[in-house]
């Protein structure tokens, strides 16, 4: 990436139908609502191809869409040619770090992996919860989590990218 290029971050979970899509889905508004969507360059994807090419979970969607959020990625599994592509990769839990990790075989690009919940400001949360088997209560946590985590970790990119 040289300095004309976007700026690109990577949001990871497991399935890359639950959590990651809807952080993209965030993510995507706050920089199209801080006139930044042409610097940043915003995907997902999964450590396990367990979905690729399915949309996001339907209930992920439905609660989505009530918060004033359109899901429209489709699913595709983490490859070592990510680690390259972009410039901060953001696990959703330690399990999904842990993975990433795993993946980085040469330890390369360790400094760009980080745990969405270290930004968090308001929430206290440590980790951003799975809810593919859990309850409705559970989407609406995570879209709360990455609502408060999105935004700090916009204000860092904009502090370091002084854009
Ligand atoms: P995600 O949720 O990692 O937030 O996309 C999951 C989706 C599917 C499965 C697990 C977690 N699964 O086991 O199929």
């Amino acid at each position: 990436m040289n300095e004309k290029s976007p700026i690109s971050i990577l949001f990871v979970c497991l399935g890359n139908i639950c959590r990651s899509p809807m952080a993209e889905a965030v993510m995507s508004k706050l920089t199209e609502q801080s006139g930044l969507r042409d610097k940043i360059y915003i995907d997902s994807a999964g450590t396990s191809g367990y979905h690729q090419g399915e949309l996001a979970d339907s209930r992920m969607r439905h609660f989505g869409q009530i918060r004033g959020y359109q899901l429209l990625s489709r699913a595709r599994q983490l490859e070592a040619s990510d680690f390259e592509k972009f410039d901060y990769i953001l696990g959703m839990d330690d399990s999904n770090i842990t993975n990433i990790l795993l993946l980085d075989h040469k330890d390369k690009f360790k400094n760009k992996i980080f745990k969405m919940t270290d930004f968090c400001s308001t929430s206290q949360a440590d980790f951003v919860p799975d809810p593919y088997y859990g309850g409705t209560g559970g989407f609406e946590n995570v879209i709360d989590i990455l609502e408060d985590s999105c935004a700090s970790l916009l204000d860092k990119i904009k502090q370091e990218h002084k854009i």
